[in-house]
């Protein structure tokens, strides 16, 4: 069963009512049991002494006779007072019931109660043993006031409180119901709201300045879950647009060259070169295509699981090797330094991609003849593999968006007339060097600085440690 906030919040005011209530009612009860108690003692004790004082003074019979006819006369008719005097001698007795006296208790001070089997009444008394005078003995006076009344008063007392209190709680249920959804109003208003947000409406926010204090935190964090959303929405709308735009480019070339070839009679050769041209720009396809479907990857939070403990420098010698052609058909040479000795933990075919395109990116960007270096360098966030080459300097505003898809600082999409040069990007390149490197724990990052620029990545040395088994050396 989902649980309801005003369902919670009832209960709960319905169980602190009960348990006020219970407090209360109890302090109350002990209150009026004992003023009820105390009323009583004084009453019985001005009758006691009053009677006690006649007593006294009763030595012979015939004045006992005249105490007798008092206590009679001070016993109401309906026997709610009633006197006693227990004697050894039957003359000195006195009191209706005297042989049935069920209970008898008698506590320190002479306080006690008497139960009467006939009537079934229970008296609370007092009594006092009052010294012999002349004939008479000592006699023990008993005043008793009927206790019923007192109980009666009590037990009403009681069902009354219970009464108030079951009421109040009810009260307060519906008080409580109320007000929970008074105060949950505007956590519905924040869901309508929230309602109405649809993927054209992203850059709407929720309005945080009217939401109470405990709300706004939450309205805030869904406002920024909302700011990212829509980011995260513009960047694949940009994406996906950009990929058309891309894929535009050779199916283009491949309709318009496919097309003028079959326009009139060709011979093999011309039919040869029409299809070299289409492979071409089909190569050119799939690898757009491969790039897409790595960073699709790379997005769905792949990470690189094949780690091997590789040493860093030879592996970089080899992916230099690749280039070797390249590198004397332009007359540029590639150094290493770096003071990373131990072997880094590298899943190696991501890496060598990576490597790759950075010294694909570094020739092509830098003159005939130029001097690249690549950086291996241990840090506190890990490895960092950098290459670098003279070249034109990078505006800062480009600088953090090279790793994004599609992005060329020349925008030579644009340049019919660099489509067909010597570059052959399409702008995923550093986008798939940061897949690599986020597959690796790591980092990337981009400097140009006196006309040498900077880019690089960082894998993790920690991302290994799940493998266990080797251990990791530090050169
Ligand atoms: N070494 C570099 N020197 C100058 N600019 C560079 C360098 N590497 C990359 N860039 C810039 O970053 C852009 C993105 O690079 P990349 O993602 O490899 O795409 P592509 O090489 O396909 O253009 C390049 O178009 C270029 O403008
Ligand atoms: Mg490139």
């Amino acid at each position: 069963m989902r649980r309801s906030i005003t369902t919670r919040l009832v209960w709960m005011f319905a169980l602190a009512a009960i348990t006020t209530f219970s407090l209360i009612g109890a302090a109350l009860y002990c209150v009026l049991e004992r003023e009820l108690t105390r009323h009583q003692d004084d009453d019985l004790n001005i009758t006691l002494q009053n009677m006690r004082y006649s007593i006294e003074r009763t030595g012979d019979t015939e004045r006992w006779a005249r105490v007798q006819a008092k206590m009679d006369t001070l016993t109401p008719s309906d026997g709610r007072v009633r006197f006693w005097v227990l004697s050894d001698d039957p003359r000195f007795q006195y009191g209706k019931g005297l042989d049935q006296f069920e209970q008898f208790s008698q506590e320190p001070g002479g306080r006690g109660s008497i139960g009467l089997a006939l009537h079934g009444q229970t008296f609370r008394t007092l009594s006092q043993h009052i010294a012999p005078l002349g004939e008479r003995p000592t006699v023990q006076l008993i005043v008793g006031v009927d206790a019923a009344p007192f109980a009666h008063t009590l037990r009403t007392f009681l069902s009354a409180l219970a009464f108030v209190s079951l009421s109040a709680m009810l009260l307060v249920m519906l008080l409580g119901y109320w007000i929970a959804r008074v105060g949950l109003h505007p956590l519905q208003q924040l869901s309508r709201e929230a309602q109405t947000l649809r993927p054209k409406t992203l850059s709407q926010r929720l309005q945080v300045a009217q939401l109470p204090v405990e709300l706004s935190d939450l309205a805030g964090a869904f406002n920024g879950a909302l700011g990212r959303l829509e980011e995260a929405y513009r960047q694949l709308e940009a994406f996906n647009a950009d990929v058309a735009h891309e894929l535009r480019t050779p199916l283009a070339n491949l309709i318009g060259g496919t097309q003028v070839a079959l326009s009139r009679q060709r011979t093999a050769p011309e039919f040869q070169e029409v299809l070299a041209s289409n492979l071409e720009d089909l190569e050119r396809l799939r690898s757009i295509v491969n790039d897409m479907l790595f960073l699709a990857r790379a997005d769905r939070g792949e990470v690189a699981t094949g780690l091997v403990l590789t040493p860093l420098a030879a592996e970089v010698r080899k992916t230099i090797e690749f280039f070797e052609f390249v590198l004397d058909e332009t007359g540029t040479q590639v150094e290493i330094d770096g003071d990373v000795l131990a072997d880094a933990p590298l899943e190696t075919s991501l890496f060598r991609r990576a490597m790759s395109n950075l010294l694909q990116n570094a020739i092509e960007h830098s003159p005939a003849g130029a001097r690249l270096a690549v950086t291996l360098r241990e840090a506190a966030d890990g490895i960092w593999i950098s290459v670098s080459n003279p070249g034109r300097p990078i505006a800062e505003a480009n600088l953090q968006h090279l790793f994004d898809r599609f992005f060329r600082v020349d925008a030579a999409r644009n340049d019919p007339a660099q489509r067909h040069g010597e570059h052959h990007g399409h702008g995923l390149g550093l986008a798939i060097v940061k897949a690599v490197a986020s597959m690796h724990g790591g980092m990337v990052s981009a400097a140009s600085i006196d006309g040498i620029n900077t880019i690089g990545f960082s894998v993790s040395r920690a991302s290994m440690a799940g493998t266990a088994g080797d251990s990791v050396g530090l050169g």
